[in-house]
């Protein structure tokens, strides 16, 4: 499918008013998506494993206004108070979706937000938001034109979703999702997310994250300004074909639950992205030194014990501590024993592969 085919001909049906509600998880990437092109265009494919307990829930009140506005007109709401200050991020995604969703001046929108986990924990809510408002809008369109298959209305909801995050447009299906044009996977696109296709093991089937809050602070380099710095960026190059090599690597891993491998990948991915930004021009760190002596203990570990725990880090200073089923009593021991005294105030969150994105 090309941009195009997004783009809708003429809505069959006059829809007045109406309310729906969306409740998206947010994902982790094993494969980092960590560079873009214009348009939200990934540098590399990623795979993540969609989360579940993590999650964003937005209701979308539409009303139909009696003419288009100029402007786009909303009022936002997050955890029940008015946020004028999340009005231009969203704004810069209605504007960036409008072309494909051309009924958008022509209502009046109260968004209503939500998140499942604390504000300020340092997890990124773009994934889950920005899914869940864009498949609000999708229910619109559904309304205004109910001939829109299943298929149809998924791939269009990541291919918004993208338009807004990146990393959303793998949050709308689980429980293994990729994004980005890549030769192993068909069907694979740069414009919108798709269910992993293929076998996977049952060890992959039920995967434990616990999510170590290390540091709750605003990020002091957003993800945009990191991706951005990847232009020019002297390993851009080789990390870009890395993905594509961790990516066949992961498929066959995928087949054969081979979890050494596994392990050896996701925390490479993971430590690839922060080289990326302590490479930049300006460099930057997002790992404080809990994170290090989190990564240290879980090293120490997975020695002493044979265990397959392993660790990835979204762009900040939170662990993710990835574990089998199997595992998991003795893990999340570990985890109370030994690691959460690392983490600010305590904190951590308990998470599992999901399913993904939910209509409530
Ligand atoms: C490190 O999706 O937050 O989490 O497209 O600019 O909104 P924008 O970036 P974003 O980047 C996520 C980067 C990452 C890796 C990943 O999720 O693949």
């Amino acid at each position: 499918m090309t941009e195009k085919d997004f783009i809708p001909s003429e809505y069959k049906y006059q829809i007045e008013e109406g309310e729906v509600t969306w409740k998206s998880p947010s994902n982790i990437a094993l494969i980092k998506y960590w560079g873009k092109e214009a348009n939200q265009i990934p540098a590399n494919p990623s795979i993540s494993f969609t989360l579940n307990a993590c999650a964003t829930t937005t209701t979308v009140t539409y009303k139909k206004q009696k003419e288009e506005g100029k402007e786009f007109s909303f009022d936002l709401f997050f955890e029940g108070n008015l946020k004028e200050d999340f009005k231009p991020k969203i704004n810069t995604f209605l504007k960036r979706v409008e072309a494909y969703l051309p009924f958008l001046k022509k209502y009046h929108f109260i968004i209503k937000t939500s998140n499942s986990f604390p504000h300020s924990s340092g997890i990124a809510s773009s994934a889950s938001g920005l899914s869940a408002l864009a498949l609000g809008l999708m229910s619109l369109e559904k309304e205004l034109n109910p001939e829109i298959t299943e298929d149809y209305f998924t791939k269009k909801a990541s291919f918004l979703a993208r338009l807004g995050s990146g990393s959303a447009a793998r949050s709308i299906e689980g429980d293994l999702v990729q994004w980005g044009a890549y030769n192993g996977i068909e069907n694979s696109s740069n414009l919108y997310a798709i269910k992993y296709p293929y076998n996977v093991h049952s060890v992959f089937k039920k995967y434990h994250d616990t999510i170590l809050l290390v540091d709750k602070g605003q990020k002091e380099v957003s993800s945009t300004v990191g991706h951005n710095l990847m232009h020019g960026h002297p390993f851009s190059k080789q990390r870009f074909a890395q993905a594509h090599d961790n990516l066949t690597k992961l498929k066959e891993v995928f087949e054969t639950g081979n979890l050494k491998t596994f392990i050896e990948i996701v925390e490479s991915e993971a430590l690839t992205l922060h080289a990326m930004m302590m490479t930049s021009l300006p460099y930057f760190v997002l790992m404080k030194p809990n994170t290090l002596e989190i990564i240290n203990k879980i090293w120490e570990f997975r020695k002493k014990t044979n265990t397959h725990v392993c660790f990835t880090l979204d762009a900040g200073a939170n662990v993710h501590v990835l574990y089998p089923e199997s595992e998991k009593e003795e893990i999340f021991q570990f985890i109370k024993d030994e690691l959460v005294a690392f983490c600010q105030n305590g904190q951590y969150i308990c998470d599992q592969i999901g399913f993904g994105a939910k209509k409530m």
